[in-house]
């Protein structure tokens, strides 16, 4: 699970990384008080789970309370890449003379860590890694070992940090280190991690995503995911145990299984490139028993989502028949009534598929177009969308 900003300033504050003062709020008023209470310069940043929020108009600075409390206004209910933005942070200004990037994370390929760092740092870090590979150092961590002292160094260096900011930056990444072991994440990543013009090493943003695996070892985590706080349509996917996440595009889409799932993904977004370029909406898998009341759940998740044009159902019929999905699709659009608005694709294939197709057929639900292949399916609902 990733973590809002403020949750990993919280989180970092606690192992002792240095940071900035920041205050949450969900209302412009709520905004002004904070600036407030910070006094001097702030940032007003929204807090959604997403990347980019500074080029989407998601991060503004403020000299005074009232410009405070218009970024506030301007970024609270802003959509940032699908995201609507319900809560913002209150960060308080730093004065910036450098930024650099440093990040930890499970490198699954390798079975391993890895530690990212770049001494230029405020661009875009994927836009870095493209264009200047070397101006990006990539080291390996041996999980049992960590990052000591003497690690940090090796890091900084491979970074081509000057010397005298070698000493400054190398107990910053031993800190950031224990937050990613001793938390049980799987990233921890800083961009910007900045020196200010008073010579401090400042983490002025944190990514952080928690290992579940660990959940059991972990229990403060759970209140991490305050449902309130993450985003209604997760919370609400959450709540049925459903595996969904949120994407950027306009097709939603609904499988069984994870692999299923990620291929959908894939042909949708290879459809939609002759539909003007529309693309997934989401992943969303329903896992092996695709009951009606895991249908309706996971059709009531994608239909919430606004950016939704259509939706794509891809379910292989496995241990669960395609007539008991189609059942469930069936009775999932009953449940749903006239919140279900939206177009539907269904491919069905595997046990039963014949006897689940007659039912789709005899339901002859104004809404549900029942596609024959995976291709076809993602092209009529890539199709749709693009109405
Ligand atoms: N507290 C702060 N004081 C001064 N400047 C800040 C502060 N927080 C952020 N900034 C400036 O805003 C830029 C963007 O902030 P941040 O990295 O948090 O968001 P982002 O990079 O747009 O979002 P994301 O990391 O989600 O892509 C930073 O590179 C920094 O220059
Ligand atoms: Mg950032």
């Amino acid at each position: 699970m990733d973590l809002f900003e403020y949750q990993a300033r919280d989180m970092f504050e606690k192992h002792g990384v240095p940071v900035l003062p920041g205050i949450v709020a969900d209302t412009p008023a709520e905004v002004r008080a904070a600036a407030e209470k910070l006094g001097g310069v702030t940032v007003v940043k929204a807090q959604v789970k997403t990347g980019g929020r500074g080029k989407a108009g998601g991060v503004k600075v403020a000299k005074t309370p009232d410009d405070a409390e218009a970024a506030g206004e301007a970024i609270l209910g802003l959509d940032i890449k699908g995201h609507t933005v319900h809560r913002v942070m209150v960060a308080a200004g730093a004065d910036i003379a450098e930024e650099f990037y440093f990040s930890v994370l499970l490198d699954r390929a390798n079975r391993s860590y890895l530690a990212l760092c770049s001494y230029e740092g405020g661009m875009e870090i994927e836009q870095l890694a493209e264009e200047r590979p070397e101006a990006l150092a990539r080291i390996e961590i041996d999980p049992i070992a960590g990052i000591d002292l003497e690690k940090a160094r090796e890091i900084a260096r491979a970074a081509n940090f000057p010397d005298e900011l070698i000493e400054k930056v190398a107990p910053v990444f031993v800190t950031l280190y224990e937050v990613f072991d001793k938390e049980d994440t799987t990233l921890v990543e800083v961009n910007p991690l900045v020196l200010t013009g008073g010579g401090d090493i400042i983490a002025l943003d944190g990514k952080v995503t928690l290992d579940e695996n660990a959940a059991f070892r972990q229990p403060h985590h759970a209140e991490l995911e305050d449902a309130a706080a993450s985003d209604p349509l997760e919370a609400k996917a959450k709540e049925h145990d459903l595996n969904y996440v949120k994407l950027d595009g306009e097709v939603g889409v609904i499988g069984n299984g994870a692999g299923l799932v990620m291929s959908t993904l894939d042909v949708v977004a290879y459809a939609g490139e002759n539909h003007g370029g529309v693309k997934p909406a989401n992943f969303l898998d329903i896992g092996g028993g695709a009951s009606a009341e895991v249908m309706a759940a996971g059709l009531d998740v994608i239909l919430g989502d606004p950016q939704v044009k259509s939706v794509f159902v891809n379910v292989f019929g496995g241990i669960t028949a395609c007539d008991a999905v189609a059942n469930g699709i069936v009775k999932a659009l009953e449940i749903l009534g006239d919140t279900a608005t939206k177009p539907l694709v269904v491919r069905l294939d595997g046990n039963n598929v014949d006897e689940g197709r007659r039912i789709l057929g005899d339901a002859n639900h104004p809404l549900v177009t029942i596609a024959s292949s995976m291709d076809e399916g993602a092209d009529k609902a890539a199709e749709l969308a693009a109405k």
